[in-house]
């Protein structure tokens, strides 16, 4: 994929000023009339026709002929765009290689001003074919027609906010350093993910920091929502990161309870099935929604 950055360097101000001419009009509708394009970017018919023939080859944009011949903004499209926006504010250099893809999102390395290495985020909310993904995230379900870009975009929005809130709490998560439209700036944790990971020597240890991990997010206001082995990074020394926060939900949300639970649950039977370690469950979430200490 990334044609988007290949694009860092492709991408012209006036390119830039058609694809951000679409972005705005895609606000109204899904295809974006010429007329309006050339609006927004405030070039000339002749240059917006060009700027789009380019976009088009580059496979930044979509066209589609009905009754207007309108054009749409491709993922790379958008990718392009966000990464030029962090590039120009100074974020961002280089982009390095892919890191790993998730279910819903790609993540790469990249280049700060000061050739710092960390991450980037790109969202991909509605790309894949995991349905029960997209079904239990409250903004897919609500809107029936949303395009995959700005639910990806919200997806990073709401990552973004509960990572901030959490490294606020002192929780063990990544820094973030930006974000725009779908894409996430962050630091790269240097481990393992957990579900990867074939023995540790004191299972007990890593137990003990997920649920702190649960029992301290909790009392900052707010449940993960997708706690697993899947979403944990492990170091050398055993220290524990928690990642991928796009659905986390406030604790006075109506299905707090449920999330509370899932999230115990699944952590647990990985203690149980890898480690058996065994614990209550029913008392975990007691002693934490009562706001008791723990014990482990
Ligand atoms: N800050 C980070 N530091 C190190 N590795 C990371 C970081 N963020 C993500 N990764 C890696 O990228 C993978 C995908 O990231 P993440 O879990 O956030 O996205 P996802 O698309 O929601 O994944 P999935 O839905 O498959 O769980 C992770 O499993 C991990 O290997
Ligand atoms: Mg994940």
């Amino acid at each position: 994929m990334l044609i988007g950055a290949a694009a860092l360097k492709e991408i012209t101000k006036p390119m830039n000023r058609v694809l951000h001419g679409i972005e705005r009009g895609m606000i109204h509708s899904q295809y974006v009339d010429i007329k309006i394009i050339q609006k927004y970017s405030g070039l000339n018919e002749q240059k917006t026709e060009y700027w789009l023939q380019k976009a088009h080859k580059l496979d930044l944009i979509r066209r589609w002929t009905g009754h207007f011949v309108g054009y749409e903004l491709t993922i790379n499209g958008y990718d392009a765009l966000a990464l030029n926006a962090l590039y120009e504010k100074g974020k961002i250099r280089s982009i390095g290689m892919e890191k790993g893809t998730g279910k819903e999102s790609v993540v790469y390395y990249v280049l700060d001003a000061q050739d710092r290495e960390s991450l980037l985020k790109f969202h991909r909310v509605g790309y894949t074919s995991f349905q029960h993904v997209r079904k239990k995230r409250r903004y897919t379900s609500t809107k029936n027609h949303m395009s995959p870009l700005y639910a990806s975009r919200l997806s990073a929005e709401a990552e973004y906010k509960w990572l901030k809130k959490a490294a606020e709490h002192k929780l063990p998560v990544p820094r973030t350093f930006a974000q725009n439209r779908h894409i996430i700036m962050m630091e790269d944790i240097k481990g393992y993910d957990l579900n990867l990971v074939s023995t540790i020597d004191d299972p007990e240890f890593v137990y003990e920091q997920v649920l702190d991990f649960i029992k301290r997010s909790w009392d900052a206001g707010f449940i993960h929502g997708d706690l697993s082995e899947f979403n944990i990074i492990i170091n050398d020394d055993a220290e524990i990161t928690v990642i991928d926060f796009p659905q986390a939900e406030k604790t006075n949300h109506p299905n707090a309870d449920e999330l509370l639970e899932r999230d115990i649950l699944n952590t647990t039977n990985y203690f149980k099935r890898k480690f058996k370690i065994h614990s209550d469950v029913k008392a975990i979430k007691e002693r934490i929604m009562g706001g008791k200490e723990m014990y482990y």
